[in-house]
């Protein structure tokens, strides 16, 4: 039977997801907070699984290993990168890389040590379902996961794109940063601090996963104001709506 786990990246978004669940059980370990029972009739543990690819790492291992997850589902906010993107915009991988990881001379920039690969390619049967709930979401119009006060205020008319997402250590708030990553990273579409570590969990222990992330930045100067912006306003709508579409598709 199909045992689906959701991360999040942020506590306020998951606490959204977390109230969906019904026969719950909390399970604390390292840490962490793990609810495990049903949105509707599917089996899910839920996780906030902090800040930063080592934190994320840790729990998604603990999802796999402590709690037999058979697909993840990784939910949370990213910086945008490639032109056109705005705030508001959902990105769902296609592979995810860690534009961080520089073990030259010894290995190629951004290439996972001894796993000789760059990328990690989402799974496709996730990430057509992820996009599946997220069209469905969309063509139910923006104001069926938002208010209208939230729509005017971050101008929010949300398209859905597939493609590649890189993670990091580091909030990127500063055009200079933003530019060097794009220059060795030119395809990829935004930014985060978790996916492609949680991925290369996902592909040591062979479960599928896909990453879905909103626009909440554009990974500017002014990145670290609109982010806490999207947060306190967006997020969350966001993330509880485009779950309760998922479980509806599983
Ligand atoms: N998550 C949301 N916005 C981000 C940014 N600008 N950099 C890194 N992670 C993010």
């Amino acid at each position: 039977m199909r045992n689906i786990g959701i991360l999040g990246a942020m506590a306020q978004e998951i606490d959204e997801v977390k109230a969906l669940l019904t026969e719950k059980t909390v399970v604390k370990i390292a840490n962490r907070e793990f609810v495990v029972g049903k949105i509707g009739n599917v089996r899910c543990v839920v996780a906030f699984s902090k800040w930063g690819k080592v934190a994320a790492t840790i729990t998604a291992t603990l999802m796999i290993q402590e709690f037999g997850v058979t697909d993840l589902f990784f939910i949370g906010t990213a910086g945008a990168m490639a032109d056109g993107l705005k705030v508001g915009d959902i990105v769902i991988s296609k592979r995810m890389v860690q534009h961080d990881l520089d073990a030259r001379p010894i290995i190629p920039r951004f290439e996972m040590p001894l796993l000789n690969r760059t990328y990690v390619d989402s799974d496709l049967d996730l990430t057509e379902l992820a996009g599946k709930a997220v069209s469905n979401l969309l063509e139910k119009g923006v104001e069926s996961i938002v208010g209208e006060k939230a729509i005017k205020e971050f101008n929010l008319a949300p398209t859905l794109y597939f493609g590649d997402i890189a993670s990091g250590d580091q909030f990127i708030s500063n055009d200079d940063k933003r530019q060097e990553i794009l220059s060795f990273l030119p395809d990829i579409l935004c930014v985060e601090m978790e996916g492609a570590a949680v991925a290369q969990v996902c592909l040591e222990f062979n479960t599928p996963f896909t990453i879905i992330r909103t626009i909440s930045d554009t990974a500017n100067h002014n990145a670290h104001v609109d982010f806490n912006k999207f947060i306190a306003e967006v997020a969350n709508a966001y993330s509880r709506a485009i779950v309760s579409e998922i479980v509806k598709l599983v």
